[in-house]
């Protein structure tokens, strides 16, 4: 059963915000088997790779065309010393990795091996330097030994270590949850700290950072008050730029409590729905943030970077709980397709966002056996390549004039479709996402200032919210052509089942 069509209106030449292709960006963390046994595995494994990193997972990402790459944390991070990473593996000095799993990390992946992957996957370094227990100079001079050229003592250091041309590094953030875990600090506090990390991360030749600094928990908007409040006081005249490019924001969407968070692949349709409101919660926070620094930078110059998103589920039973291995359903798939809709939404502040994280931890894009080495595309895999055609597109505004159905939950009103759109190269794309569990949704699209000549549909859904994939189903839940759009004139009928999200894109005429 449907239920009333949703009217929504698009006017394909009123270009909005271009929608920056960072938001679709990744991140991976020395935690659990993301880096050991998801992205490396080490020259001798007998998993097909290439100076110890895994091909398939370097092929499936590029299928991607992922825009950037975080590293090394997260909390670790705040712990990481890279020269520590640098170096014959054989003396690379072994650490406690505190935070995950308290297990030896032998720093066999270090800087070279990063910017390695980065060449791999053709995409952007984001580097996450290490506030909490480092040293400005220790960041300062990591910097330098990855961007400078000619002759300098860490350039020299890095042409010992067997790469004679600096890297290219544009993003570079200033700590990570310096609220917590990097170093539980107050807000003022590492305000003040940021402003010398900043000054130090200098620009080597034409190489500019993008400086980042460590934002706020959720909706902690005070803290984004005192970044922007300081970011305004410049100490000095002379300095010809701002001291930071962005301020970051951390949003996890819990259906639970930290204590118990849900089990990733059991969960009642009451626990799905409360998921799917904390996930539309991003909207909220990311025009909270972005209406505080409205006050310091009306014209938006500082970027919103939302560098952790992503749901966080109980690991899954008989995991070390350290290392936050989850798996990855429809309901999964459904809070990404909805966070890009508000994305692309907020295109006009928001820079970058990273899930959290890409290969065997929390959101994951990827699972691998630990046993088989098997690879897994999960749910929300399939949600980044439909989506892909957002990158770098201009978004456009969706109107829906009589209004979304929406759902109680929880005591709020949580509007059961969603739908965003753009253009690229005269190309229309839209994303809709139909959040009713059980009851299918009409949408008609009133294509107003341009119409398609073709157009193609493809679709994500299961029998059951609950549907994974695994090794021995690959495909429970993976795109196929939708056969439940029309076109009429200008108008786009689009038959959305429940719990589906559909692409439809097509040149525009
Ligand atoms: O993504 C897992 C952890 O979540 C990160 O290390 C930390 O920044 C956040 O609390």
């Amino acid at each position: 059963m449907s239920n009333d069509a949703v009217s929504a209106v698009i006017n394909v030449d009123i270009e909005g915000p271009q929608i920056s292709k960072h938001v679709y960006g990744h991140f991976a963390e020395h935690l659990g088997r993301c880096i050991y046994g998801g992205f490396y595995v080490g020259e001798n494994s007998d998993i097909p790779n290439e100076r110890g990193i895994r091909l398939d997972v370097v092929e499936a990402l590029r299928n991607l065309d992922i825009p950037n790459l975080r590293w090394p944390g997260g909390c670790f991070a705040d712990e990481y010393h890279w020269m520590d990473g640098i170096g014959p593996k054989e003396d690379r000095a072994v650490m406690i990795n505190t935070h995950w799993g308290g297990v030896e990390e032998n720093n066999h992946f270090g800087t070279h091996e990063f910017m390695d992957l980065c060449e791999m996957l053709e995409t952007e370094p984001y580097i996450s330097g290490n506030v909490g227990s480092g040293t400005v100079r220790e960041m300062s001079e990591w910097v330098e030994y990855i961007t400078r050229d000619g002759d300098s003592p860490m350039a020299r250091l890095r042409k010992q270590n067997g790469r004679e041309e600096p890297w290219k590094v544009r993003f570079w953030g200033l700590g990570n949850e310096t609220w917590g875990c990097g170093g539980n600090m107050t807000a003022e506090q590492y305000a003040m700290d940021a402003r010398k990390y900043a000054t130090y991360c200098r620009d080597y030749g034409d190489n500019k950072l993008y400086r980042i600094a460590a934002g706020a928990a959720d909706f902690n908007y005070s803290w984004t008050k005192t970044l922007m409040e300081q970011l305004s006081h410049i100490g000095c005249q002379r300095v010809e730029r701002k001291l930071y490019n962005a301020v970051s924001v951390h949003y996890y969407t819990i259906a639970g409590t930290w204590d118990d968070k849900g089990d990733a692949t059991v969960f009642t349709d009451d626990e799905y729905y409360t998921t799917m409101l904390k996930a539309n919660r991003t909207d909220e926070l990311l025009t909270g943030h972005s209406n505080v620094m409205d006050l310091y930078d009306p014209t938006k110059e500082i970027g919103i970077v939302m560098d952790e998103w992503g749901t966080w589920w109980n690991v899954e039973p008989g995991t070390n709980p350290g290392f936050l291995y989850q798996q990855n359903t429809m309901r999964d798939a459904l809070v990404a397709s909805l966070h890009f809709d508000i994305f692309h939404k907020h295109a006009d502040r928001l820079i970058m966002a990273n899930i959290a994280q890409t290969v065997n931890v929390l959101q994951a894009m990827i699972l691998t056996d630990p046993d088989t080495g098997a690879l897994v595309l999960t749910p929300t895999y399939h949600v980044f390549q439909m989506n892909k055609g957002h990158q770098d597109a201009a978004s456009l505004r969706v109107d829906a004039p009589k209004g979304i159905p929406t759902r109680e939950v929880d005591g709020k009103e949580l509007p059961m479709v969603s739908v965003s759109a753009s253009r690229k190269d005269g190309r229309l794309l839209v994303s809709l996402s139909n959040l009713d569990a059980s009851e299918g949704q009409d949408v008609e699209i009133d294509l107003r200032g341009g119409g398609l000549s073709e157009f193609e549909s493809l679709i994500l859904t299961a029998d059951t919210l609950q549907a994974h994939n695994t090794p021995e189903q690959l495909e429970a839940v993976a795109p196929r052509a939708h056969e439940g759009v029309k076109l009429e004139g200008s108008t786009l009928r689009v038959h959305l089942p429940a719990h589906s999200f559909v692409t439809v894109s097509g040149a525009l005429a």
